[in-house]
């Protein structure tokens, strides 16, 4: 019987690759990932990085975001399961044909979204940086893809900006009710505070004592007296919350995102034994979904 974990760090020195996972994958790989963040840290930290392959343990625009922004590299998705669900909500061909609507509009799509939507946007925004991005794109007028409720939430933020919203939504935060998060406040004896991901809908954002990316909240917690904390995002979090702040206490309605949770050690040491499900992408599309995220990291800043 082979020892996987083992066996990974092995195979990661003599092939010069590197981890990178999401803050929504299972403990056994954050532990043993060399890099674990949020979609926006992720997206930044594989342009530093001298390994030739990365590993890269999230959803498969994540493992896409890599490629586009470090062609020479191999990019490897230990599990092609790993789709996110509001990727598919957006198409080429709609997108297009609401540009053809608001022609002075330019478009910011949200990281979650498929290469050829990034292809044809101005620029990308993640959750933690979203705001800067519809701040400061030289236009009034902007059309935000795929996202509703992180697109609303930005357009609360910044009334002078005229946000026309597409009709995505992710279906795991979607589900958080307003009524599952006050129910389960209402058990507690204790004060907690609401931490919630922008991906939130509406009625669960107004209970907020913050709004951010995941990794916001882990820096709000570090930054906040409290003690408890509710934390509205997939569960996969409280695993760094724990190790950062062992003194205090973490609540989460066992909010899973299946593609997410889908990518196993085994997976991984596969991945890497065989350098298996690389990703490829097109080149001419690969320039200019690249331009729509360099322009994210110039606006970001
Ligand atoms: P973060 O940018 O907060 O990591 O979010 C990514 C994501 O997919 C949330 O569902
Ligand atoms: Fe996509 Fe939602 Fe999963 Fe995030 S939590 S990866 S938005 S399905």
């Amino acid at each position: 019987m082979i020892n996987c974990k083992e066996e990974i760090l092995k195979m990661k020195e003599e092939k010069n690759a590197t981890i990178l996972a999401h803050y929504y994958v299972r403990d056994e790989i954050q532990e043993l990932a060399d890099y674990v963040g949020d979609s926006y840290y992720l997206s930044k930290i594989g342009l530093k990085l001298d390994a030739e392959i990365i590993v890269f343990c999230g959803v498969s625009f994540m493992a896409e975001c890599a490629k586009i922004l470090s062609p020479h590299k191999k990019v490897l998705l230990p599990n092609l399961e790993a789709k996110c669900h509001m990727v598919e909500l957006a198409s080429k061909e709609d997108l297009l044909n609401l540009k053809e609507k608001h022609k002075t509009a330019k478009v910011v799509s949200y990281v979650n979204s498929s290469t050829d939507i990034k292809a044809i946007s101005d620029a990308c925004c993640t959750s933690s940086n979203a705001y800067n991005i519809v701040k400061n794109i030289d236009a009034d007028e902007i059309i935000f893809v795929p996202d509703k409720n992180l697109g609303s939430h930005i357009q609360k933020m910044l009334p002078e900006k005229n946000i026309i919203l597409w009709d995505g939504y992710c279906c795991v935060h979607d589900d958080i009710s307003s009524e599952s998060v006050l129910n389960y406040k209402e058990k507690l004896d204790t004060e907690i505070k609401i931490l919630v991901h922008p991906e939130c809908n509406l009625e669960v954002r107004k209970l907020a004592d913050f709004v951010g990316s995941t990794g916001q909240m882990i820096d709000y917690v570090g930054k906040c007296d409290s003690n408890d904390f509710l934390v509205l995002t997939e569960s996969g979090i409280l695993y760094e919350l724990k190790n950062r702040y062992p003194d205090k206490v973490f609540h989460n309605l066992d909010t899973i995102c299946n593609p997410m949770k889908c990518i196993t050690l085994e997976d991984l040491y596969n991945s890497l034994l065989f350098e298996k499900n690389e990703i490829f992408l097109e080149e001419s599309l690969r320039i200019k979904a690249n331009n729509a995220l360099l322009k994210m990291l110039e606006l970001g800043k």
